[in-house]
């Protein structure tokens, strides 16, 4: 049975599904005969619905991704013996006379996904199936290119990331080596894609630093980086606020917690950086510092001031940024479902100062009796 969750779990990740057929019931008196699913987009993002047939009637059902990977292993384990599913990587046929026993077998995919199904199945920057030398390395994929069902997320917050990454390089300087720093680049799985498609997919010239205050994290990243030969790709140990160099044209921070994230802001706007990404998280400086009458009650509530005190410290850094002359966009970085740190801080420079953002930063941190590090460290 674990086969079968893990399989389904693998296609709702991917978003391939093209369609999915029970049939074959296990009990003769059961009144479902067959069960189509089919996936449709909703203003929600990807849905599936699912045509229940029986008799004399008809009747459907509309469901999320989660919801199919809980309906499709009970119905093969109650109600149908064999399930038929295709994808646009692969036919699977799942035989199941004994539901503890299933057999499944893999083919190569027989049907092509219709505009009216699912008109955008999910076209991945890094595909699934195609061997990419860094994601093998650092066990993403196996070595024929097949991403290993426990990595799915990190594969599609990887491929997310590179999309965001693609949007921005048009405000990247064209006519010399990019520079782009990764403040708390951790194991770095977004710092090597980030190379792999900046210079091995679009040929650009890149001298990419990560950063990160781990020694034995960024051994690891060096000694992989070097047997990958990426030679512009460098890891450092070393703290966002010490860090001291020339210039970024680019600045990426991803889940560097607390204050980091503010002094990798601060960092960006005195090498005047072209192009910011960055999702903030923990962040904890202003829980304490929050006072304000009439949110008094918000304020006594631990999660509510959790919450709003992330949201506080965001729009302060928005508002800074603007300030600074920044474009701001806040974006969706990963799904909800996945991890609640999931806003970006996109911002790209104009080199137009925004007054106003300034005015609005001061009654803000004003109103809530707030001193960020943000404010108190520009300079
Ligand atoms: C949650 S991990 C994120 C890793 C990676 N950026 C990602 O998103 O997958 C946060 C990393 O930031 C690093 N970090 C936190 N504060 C830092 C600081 N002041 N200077 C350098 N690195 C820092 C931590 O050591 C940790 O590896």
């Amino acid at each position: 049975m674990n086969s079968i969750i893990e399989l389904i779990e693998k296609i709702v990740e991917s978003e391939n599904l093209i369609r999915l057929v029970l049939g074959n019931k296990r009990k003769k008196s059961s009144l479902c005969r067959k069960v189509t699913v089919r996936p449709f987009n909703s203003s929600g993002g990807l849905m599936y619905q699912a045509e229940y047939v029986y008799e004399k009637k008809v009747m459907h059902e509309n469901l999320t991704g989660a919801e199919l990977c809980e309906l499709i292993p009970d119905l093969i384990h109650n109600e149908f013996r064999q399930a038929n599913i295709f994808t646009a990587e692969a036919d699977y046929q799942i035989l199941a006379a004994k539901p503890d026993k299933p057999r499944i077998s893999e083919l190569p995919p027989s049907m092509k996904a219709q505009s009216n199904t699912h008109d955008n199945v999910k076209k991945y920057i890094i595909p699934d199936g195609k061997p990419c030398d860094f994601l093998i390395r650092l066990g993403v994929m196996n070595d024929a290119g097949q991403v290993l069902h426990k990595h799915y997320r990190k594969f599609r917050q990887i491929n997310r990331f590179l999309e965001i990454a693609g949007d921005v390089i048009d405000y990247l300087p064209k006519d010399r080596t990019l520079k782009i720093i990764d403040f708390g680049c951790g194991k770095a799985y977004l710092t090597f894609a980030l190379y792999y498609y900046l210079n091995k997919e679009l040929g650009m010239d890149v001298d990419i630093v990560g950063l990160d205050l781990k020694a034995d994290v960024i051994q690891f990243c060096s000694e992989t980086a070097s047997s990958l030969g990426y030679d512009g790709l460098r890891f450092e140990i070393g703290d966002i606020a010490e860090y001291k160099d020339t210039h970024a044209d680019m600045v990426v921070t991803l889940h560097a917690c607390d204050t980091a994230t503010d002094f990798a802001l601060i960092n960006a706007k005195n090498w005047n950086a072209s192009v910011i990404l960055s999702v903030p998280c923990c962040q904890h400086e202003l829980f304490s510092q929050m006072k304000n009458e009439l949110h008094s009650p918000m304020l006594r509530q631990g999660i509510l001031r959790e919450r709003f005190c992330a949201i506080l410290t965001d729009t302060v850094r928005q508002l800074k940024l603007e300030e600074w002359g920044y474009d701001v966009s806040m974006i969706e970085f990963t799904s909800l479902e996945h991890t609640a740190k999931n806003i970006m801080i996109r911002a790209v420079n104009t080199g137009k100062p925004k007054l106003s953002s300034k005015e609005q930063l001061v009654k803000i941190t004003d109103y809530w009796n707030v001193r960020p590090t943000i404010v108190v460290c520009d300079r």
